[in-house]
């Protein structure tokens, strides 16, 4: 989404400058083409030059430097960019944007810009509830400026509480969201990732090499493309995205119970969930010991949550994935009929490149029509955009019909 967008990050002094360089280094290696202007204060922390040699830009700090504004001028540098962010901001920089103060290279550009501004503020605790800073916050808004609150902890001053600037990660994915067309407003989203575990007695359990990385960039991207989520989770190590409502479970079992009873607010249900087809039988209450001979564990089905929702008279458009090892297109097909999807995402797990715990993937998309899309080995995160261009298109169909 940020592939080739202008973004000007705006850095004014404080201690979570180095911050900055984070998200700068986010931000292009996202693709996107940044232009960096420090404010006096922001230099004293970090020198310019760390900022120039990741954006591969000059980085701005004057405004009457004659080589730089004969080169970019400010308006020029405004008017170009698809997103504005200040990072860190201080109380300082928001008093002056919200007075209209307009004294240097930074607000001068703030000013001039059509472009939305996001603003991640950082400070002492206490000047961010500062009455007088809560109301500069607050026009701000008013006028539609976006902000990233800061984050509650220890802080460079001494004091605990609200003001260290929001990770590199949370600013990058507000500005991603930002930039994202809200093509999924007014969707809500159930997303099921990762493997579900089944315990045979209190230290051992049955489960599967699913990392949920496939259903966490489905659950991202929707969010980002202005849907409501939900993301029902099993055991997986991946933080969840920003937003998102995320429920987590272990069993199968658990995992049914926790889409059937949120299907009914839903519009759009993605099962990317390696769910266990059998449990055990019986759970031990005490650690199963070691004996001489052979153990025999008995399995019994789990319930197929995706056939149940097929079987639902009220609907909502109803994605499932078929990870197999042979016959991968016929296999598929036959799920798609068997459980009364919509869409089925089809990948082939023995390839090295896709399915389980990689970060790329290749798939076919197979659609109730008999329509195949063919897309070949990207990441995750490319993938879950083209599994929603799909959803979202294929939806609005549903709509118009
Ligand atoms: O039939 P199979 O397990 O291969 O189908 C895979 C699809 O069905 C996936 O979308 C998976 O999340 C879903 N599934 C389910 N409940 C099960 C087994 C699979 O929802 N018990």
């Amino acid at each position: 989404m940020l592939k080739d967008k202008k973004v000007i990050l705006g850095v004014s002094g404080g201690i979570a400058v180095y911050k900055a360089v984070e998200l700068l280094r986010l931000l292009t290696k996202a693709g996107a083409v940044v232009h960096v202007i420090m404010t006096r204060a922001a230099r004293e922390f970090v020198a310019p030059l760390t900022f120039q040699t990741l954006s591969s830009n000059p980085v701005h700090t004057e405004l009457f430097n004659l080589i730089s504004e004969q080169e970019i001028g400010h308006i020029s540098l405004a008017d170009r960019a698809a997103l504005f962010i200040i990072a860190p901001a201080t109380a300082n920089i928001i008093g002056k944007l919200a007075c209209g103060i307009a004294d240097d290279l930074l607000t001068t550009t703030v000013m001039a810009t059509k472009a939305k501004v996001l603003i991640a503020p950082a400070m002492n605790v206490n000047m961010y509830t500062n009455p007088v800073y809560r109301d500069n916050e607050e026009r701000l808004r008013r006028l539609g400026y976006l902000f990233v609150p800061p984050e509650k902890g220890e802080l460079a001053c001494g004091w605990e509480g609200e003001g260290k600037l929001a990770a590199p990660e949370t600013i990058f994915e507000a500005a991603v969201a930002e930039l994202t067309p809200k093509t999924l407003t007014g969707e809500t989203v159930l997303v099921t990732a990762g493997p579900t575990r089944e315990e045979i007695d209190p230290v051992r359990f049955i489960s599967n090499h699913s990392s949920g990385k496939m259903g966490y960039a489905l659950a991202r991207e929707a969010q980002r493309r202005g849907g409501r989520v939900i993301l029902v989770s099993g055991p997986v190590s991946l933080a969840p995205p920003p937003g998102v409502e995320l429920v987590t479970v272990e069993s199968a079992t658990e995992m049914r119970e926790a889409v059937m009873a949120r299907v009914g607010g839903c519009t759009v249900v993605i099962k990317a969930a390696a769910v266990a087809d059998y449990r055990p039988l019986e759970r031990e209450q005490a650690k199963i010991k070691k004996q001489t001979g052979e153990l025999t564990l008995r399995l019994v089905k789990n319930p197929d949550i995706l056939a149940e929702l097929g079987r639902l008279t009220e609907r909502p458009f109803l994605v499932g994935f078929a990870a197999e090892t042979d016959n991968l297109e016929a296999g598929a097909a036959k799920k798609l009929e068997e459980k009364n999807l919509d869409m089925i995402v089809a990948n082939d797990v023995s390839q090295p490149d896709a399915g389980f715990n990689v970060d790329t993937n290749a798939a076919r998309l197979l659609f109730r029509d008999g329509r195949m899309v063919e897309c070949p080995l990207m990441s995750k995160k490319e993938l879950a955009g083209l599994i929603l261009d799909y959803v979202t298109a294929e939806c609005s169909c549903r709509r118009q019909r």
